[in-house]
């Protein structure tokens, strides 16, 4: 073990990304490198404007590692994952010491979006950093984001972004495709079931998951030749039928997993509405919450906004486009 430990503060701020082509389900897991690997790939796309910033210190000190997030202190299994993620890192760099830790959510609290993947990918760069493993900007700190959350492996890295081993790796800078995603946001309580319990429970109960499982390389492929080719209709078919059959496989479960709520369907309806009026190009995603994300082109955002706002049970309207990858700074 190494006595001596950085004593300066590593801030980190990583953005929130959805994914078009999406994870649910986990490989089995042997050595712990291994966890968290994911039993499908799946293809993200970074969000700007929506991120966590977090602070780490070494606390040589402190008995144990502690984390504030929003100026309260995690406990139990918030606090579990932040600690499985710091285990690796002092395993890595030969380092005992607890960690201190300082996280804010720049994401609006209501928009139901998931900022584990931006506070787990903030705090894995920060971490990486501080313990002298490198920049905390590459492979390695998305390997230990995966710890902490599984979609904030993708977090690291900034515009189009694939995840289909231990990291996830850039595919395209974000201005690669002209796109913003408009977030209808028709529920602003916490989600009934967390993804990870409800991905669980999908692998072990639900027929479909063998299904699920056996498509996931053609669909991740099909999204990720459309979107090399910038093709937007081709990476929207491609993103419908993976957000189907992810819910369908999930609602498949005993109990069964539903996310869905009445204004959610009004969104998708209005969506598919447009479409077949012929002049606008889009299309809708959902993850493990009600509120429905819809890709179009960058030119078309505000009146897609418009009409999404007008839908019965839509709350608010949030507007984003591809952002960047994790930013650290030594202070
Ligand atoms: C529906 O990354 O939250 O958003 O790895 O268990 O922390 P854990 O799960 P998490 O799952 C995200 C699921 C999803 C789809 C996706 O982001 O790919």
């Amino acid at each position: 073990m190494v006595d001596l430990v950085f004593d300066g503060v590593v801030v980190a701020k990583a953005q929130v990304n959805i994914a078009l082509i999406k994870y649910w389900g986990k490989a089995p897991a042997g050595r712990p490198e291994e966890t968290n690997l994911p039993a499908v790939p799946s293809l993200s796309v970074s969000l700007d404007g929506l991120w966590t910033e977090t602070s780490v210190r070494f606390d040589p000190d402190a008995a144990t590692d502690h984390v504030t997030l929003d100026g309260e202190r995690l406990e139990g299994e918030p606090l579990a994952r932040c600690v499985a993620l710091l285990d690796r890192v002092r395993e890595l760099s030969d380092v005992a010491s607890p960690f201190a830790v300082q996280s804010t959510n720049h994401v609006p609290t209501a928009a139901g979006l998931a900022s584990s993947a931006s506070g787990m990918a903030a705090l894995a760069a920060a971490a990486v950093r501080c313990a002298g493993l490198g920049s905390g900007t590459g492979e390695l700190a998305s390997r230990i984001a995966r710890i902490g959350s599984g979609s904030a492996a993708r977090s690291i890295f900034g515009g189009w972004v694939a995840w289909d081993g231990p990291a996830a790796r850039s595919l395209f800078p974000r201005d690669h495709l002209d796109v913003a995603v408009v977030i209808a946001i028709v529920d602003a309580e916490r989600k009934t079931i967390g993804s990870r319990i409800a991905m669980n429970r999908t692998r072990e109960s639900s027929p479909f998951y063998k299904g699920w499982v056996e498509q996931s390389q053609d669909t991740f492929v099909e999204g990720c030749e459309a979107l090399e080719r910038r093709d937007l209709v081709g990476l929207i078919s491609a993103m419908e039928a993976s957000t189907m059959r992810m819910h369908a496989c999930a609602m498949g479960a005993r109990p069964p997993i539903l996310y869905w709520k009445p204004p959610s369907l009004a969104v998708i309806e209005q969506v598919q509405r447009l479409r077949s009026d012929g002049d606008l190009v889009l299309g809708w995603t959902m993850d493990a919450g009600p509120n429905v994300k819809v890709l179009c082109p960058g030119h078309d955002v505000q009146r897609v906004a418009d009409t999404l706002a007008r839908v019965d049970g839509v709350q608010r309207i949030l507007i984003s486009r591809p952002g960047r990858g994790v930013f650290v700074d030594v202070r």
